[in-house]
């Protein structure tokens, strides 16, 4: 193990733990993300009643061009939770064919996932520096600055009397991925993000927009029972990792909008009283009948709340672009 599974090893554990032995039960979803949730998560993205990526990507295809126009010639790209990268593809296309010189940093927790797209994206844009960073979000910040630094000093030591070599930075946080915070972290998130960006730079951040609850838990109870398989996958992992005795047969996957805190919520519910032991924990814990391990909160934006988080973290919003059916907003935010 290196050092970095090693720590992640610890974190997994030490949460597993705790989470089990509280009355209420919560794992963070950032769990969900192993070599098989990630690829799950792909399968959720292409399901009919999963309105989300194909809404994001249809309004980014048309932001595309805008974007361009607001940013230099030398772009650094820092992505938070990048995934497939098949979004981001779409804004790389149309920057390359406007001859940027693309620096592109994807931040992933998954490294499989990351390997794998930074694999593919290189073939498809040859010209583009990418560099992979294996990573949480807020350490993946860090290093996606130093990297940025790192390229800003190699070009400069090349640099030509006349180069250009004045950067813009986007960073990227698209998916919704944002809706898997409380308020307070999405801040403070937000706020770290904000301290590393010049006044020129740009954060673009894809919000899920409150709508007919209808429309919610359809996207988050698929026909397919692909989420199902995604929210389960969690168990499946403790015994993979952590040398767990959970039996899925024995859980139900529960996905509900929770309209007071404007947010869908996915638990595993305990079919029947049962003891779990954890080998890497020596230790049993009990669950009874109905009771619930709750793995996701996904929380949907107004626009207004929006403008708001923006203003709280020292951005304004330079444009919010839509859909038609005002499903999902991407907002273009700019230091203020
Ligand atoms: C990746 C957090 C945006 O909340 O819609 C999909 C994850 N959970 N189906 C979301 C998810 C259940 C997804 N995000």
């Amino acid at each position: 193990m290196t050092l970095q599974q090693n720590r992640e090893f610890e974190e997994f554990s030490n949460d597993v733990a705790m989470c089990l032995a509280s009355k209420n039960k919560y794992l963070s979803p950032k769990y969900l993300y192993d070599k098989v949730g990630s690829q799950l998560f792909e399968q959720i993205c292409i399901q009919p009643e999963y309105y989300l990526t194909r809404t994001e990507a249809s309004i980014l295809s048309k932001c595309a061009p805008v974007i361009s126009n607001l940013l230099g010639n030398n772009i650094h790209i820092i992505e938070l939770g990048s995934g497939s990268s098949s979004k981001t593809a779409i804004l790389l296309s149309h920057f390359s064919s406007q001859k940027k010189r693309i620096y592109y940093f994807p931040i992933d927790i998954s490294s499989t996932i990351l390997a794998e797209s930074a694999q593919r994206l290189k073939s498809q844009f040859p010209k583009a520096s990418i560099v992979g960073i294996a990573s949480d979000y807020n350490m993946g910040i860090d290093r996606a600055a130093a990297e940025c630094k790192v390229a800003e000093k190699e070009e400069e030591k090349k640099k030509n009397n006349n180069d250009d070599i004045s950067y813009t930075k986007l960073v990227l946080f698209l998916g919704s991925s944002i809706g898997n915070f409380e308020l307070i972290e999405a801040r403070s998130l937000l706020r770290s993000v904000r301290q590393r960006l010049n006044a020129s730079d740009f954060l673009l951040v894809g919000f899920d927009l409150q709508k007919d609850e209808s429309v919610l838990n359809a996207a988050y109870n698929d026909k397919a029972g692909i989420t199902a398989k995604f929210n389960l996958n969690l168990l499946a992992r403790i015994n993979r990792e952590l040398g767990g005795n959970f039996e899925l047969e024995k859980f139900e996957h529960y996905a509900f909008y929770n309209h007071d805190q404007h947010r869908m919520e996915m638990h595993l519910i305990s079919k029947i009283d049962q003891q779990l032991y954890i080998g890497a924990l020596g230790k049993t814990f009990s669950l009874k009948k109905g009771e619930s391990i709750h793995t996701e909160n996904s929380y949907k934006y107004s626009l207004n709340q929006i403008d708001a988080l923006a203003e709280d973290c020292g951005f304004g919003i330079e444009k919010n672009f839509t859909d038609k059916k005002r499903w999902f907003n991407l907002a273009l935010l700019s230091p203020s």
